[in-house]
């Protein structure tokens, strides 16, 4: 078992490009299948969630070839339409290959997905749109089954900005005959990356980046590259970890335009961020200072950085108040985080923290994904020797944190128990 050791109290210095970005890629590879044919796609993040993924395409009859960061997937041998359970059950993102392979296949079968437990997680949104394009859904136990003629193009309305939904409506459209318009779409920039990879592969999409999109369906697709942008997850991830530590980093490869809510939220500790095209600096002097933050669909705060936020706002100078709105139980890792000195009190859907630095550090165990980003930022803000167990959560989600951050100065590394 790998474990993280940390022995923290090191401000964090330098430049690093950010790996490519885990939530666009998977709904990328997925939407490959779309084609008959041979895509490539760049900047591909060597992370377990991605490995999964080749797992389950490679399953499917599609042959795959993973060279350092570029993938090269030749879909001609698509030939089987049932995800296995197994790999399946791995990940959240198995649930986006049903819109596909309704589309190629006329028929799909998948377990219910998995992925971090950080609350309730229907696939409800998903199968409606489905459905509405003519899909027939039946759902046994713990099994999906779909299966459609021909998908029709339909007026798809979501009465919640679901991503996945969202991902899973889009490439079903692109497959689909006529015209589909997406309502109440998300507008994550996971949405735009995935249009411009279906743009790529010959698609014709309108609205790209609003939350109402026309998909004009049934198109002939070609062959395409693809290159995936850089993970504001990941530099979010750092950049809390700047905040928490203080120091300057220069972050290269996320378009400063997928960070919106971020920003707010790390103005608010204090940290000074400055941006270019493709490039993002920033500097932080200090304490944190508190945050008032609330998640939400973006543009607002993302989910998926609050519990790096709740870390920071543990050693804040003063009071803070998160509140999450999108998935109920990612305050789990608020429990670990008191283990090592922070004041956090969570009510219903609030955290509510009175800062206090350093942390003491210590045996902490992640048990999500972005909570255990979390613990590592929390390791970096303490006065002891942290270890963080649960890597198999972190790996899921970036390449080498603790490379990353030894590149930055940080004094982390990955053991073996
Ligand atoms: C994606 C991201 C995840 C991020 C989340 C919100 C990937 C692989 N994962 O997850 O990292 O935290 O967006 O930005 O891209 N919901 C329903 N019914 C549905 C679908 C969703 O009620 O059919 C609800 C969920 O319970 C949740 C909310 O909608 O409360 C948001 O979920 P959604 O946007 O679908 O997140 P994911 O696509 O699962």
């Amino acid at each position: 078992m790998s474990v993280i050791r940390i022995q923290g109290m090191r401000s964090l210095q330098g430049e690093m490009e950010i790996q490519g970005s885990k939530n666009a890629v998977l709904p990328v590879m997925a939407a490959a299948l779309l084609h008959e044919g041979r895509i490539v796609i760049k900047n591909i993040p060597r992370i377990q969630d991605v490995f999964c993924m080749i797992e389950i395409l490679e399953a499917l009859g599609c042959g795959c070839r993973l060279e350092g960061h570029e993938l090269a997937i030749d879909t001609r041998g698509l030939c089987k339409s049932q995800v296995p359970d197994e790999a399946g059950g791995r990940m959240r993102s198995s649930i986006m290959l049903l819109g596909p392979l309704l589309g190629r296949l006329h028929q799909a079968e998948t377990c219910y997905p998995g992925g971090c437990v950080i609350g309730r997680r229907p696939i409800d949104l998903h199968l409606a749109a489905l459905q509405q394009m003519g899909a027939e859904i039946c759902s046994e136990g713990e099994t999906i089954q779909a299966f459609a003629g021909n998908l029709q193009g339909a007026k798809l309305s979501l009465p919640f900005p679901s991503v996945g939904a969202t991902e899973n409506a889009l490439m079903a459209a692109v497959a689909a005959r006529g015209i589909t318009c997406i309502r109440g779409a998300a507008r994550e920039p996971e949405i735009e990356v995935l249009c411009r990879f279906c743009e790529s592969m010959g698609a014709r999409i309108e609205g790209i980046g609003s939350s109402f999109l026309t998909v004009y369906g049934g198109r002939k697709l070609h062959d395409c590259e693809f290159t995936v942008p850089g993970d504001r997850i990941v530099a979010g991830t750092y950049l809390g970890a700047l905040a928490a530590t203080g120091g300057e980093l220069c972050l290269r490869g996320v378009p400063a335009t997928h960070m919106a809510g971020t920003w707010e939220a790390l103005r608010q500790t204090g940290c000074v961020c400055e941006f270019g095209p493709d490039r993002i600096c920033a500097r932080m002097d200090g304490r944190p200072q508190p945050v008032n933050l609330s998640t939400g669909p973006y543009p607002e705060f993302p989910t998926d950085l609050q519990s790096v936020m709740l870390a920071v706002a543990s050693v804040a100078e003063g009071y803070s108040q998160i509140q999450e709105n999108i998935f109920e139980e990612r305050f789990a890792t608020a429990e670990e985080l008191k283990k090592i000195g922070a004041h956090i009190t969570i009510e219903g859907g609030s955290a509510y923290v009175m800062g206090s630095y350093p942390l003491a550090g210590g045996e902490l165990w992640a048990s999500d994904l972005r909570g255990g980003a979390a613990l590592v930022v929390a390791g970096l803000a303490s006065e002891n020797e942290s270890r963080i167990h649960g890597y198999s959560y972190i790996s899921r989600g970036y390449e080498d944190i603790c490379g990353d951050l030894t590149a930055l100065g940080a004094r982390i590394a990955l053991e073996e128990d």
